[in-house]
């Protein structure tokens, strides 16, 4: 249900009035996050694909047909490089920018212990049940990316 705050409309009209995104008056904080995600989005890091790389996994949204290909090149345990192709919502699109650069340099199996929690913290603003499977669709690649590449 689209809300009648107008402060909420601002944003509500960046993602692409898919509604309910943020609930109420953001805070200053949240603001500069909002900033952070839709920078992202217009100008996501590591969109790309990665030639070699040791597993590449594709995922979507069935309810709304967003897409996330994430691309995992790994050395020794570690993450070497990560890169993402989609197309999407803001935030879909923005979380897989900010997991590719948060996981660059970690372990396997640090990666693998990441849960949803760590991508809000990313994100940094309040998502509504509704959104948070677009938040989370590029963990989900990235988990059955791992989990079928058998690392
Ligand atoms: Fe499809 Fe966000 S609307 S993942």
């Amino acid at each position: 249900m689209k809300s009648n705050n107008p402060e909420a409309t601002l944003v509500e009209t960046y993602f692409e009035n898919k509604y309910e995104i943020v609930s109420g008056k953001l805070s200053e904080e949240e603001e500069l996050y909002k900033e952070n995600i839709l920078d992202h989005y217009k100008n996501p890091h590591n969109k790309r694909k990665i030639s070699h790389c040791t597993f590449n996994h594709k995922d979507f949204n069935p309810l709304c047909g967003d897409e996330i290909t994430l691309f995992i090149k790994t050395e020794q345990g570690k993450i070497i490089d990560a890169a993402f192709e989609g197309n999407g919502c803001a935030i879909s699109q923005a979380s897989a920018s900010m997991l590719t650069d948060h996981i660059k340099k970690m372990s396997l199996e640090q990666a693998k212990q990441l849960g949803p929690w760590d991508i809000f913290n990313l994100l940094g603003i309040r998502i509504s049940h509704t959104r948070s499977k677009c938040a989370l669709l590029c963990l989900k690649t990235l988990q059955e990316g791992i989990k079928e590449a058998k690392l």
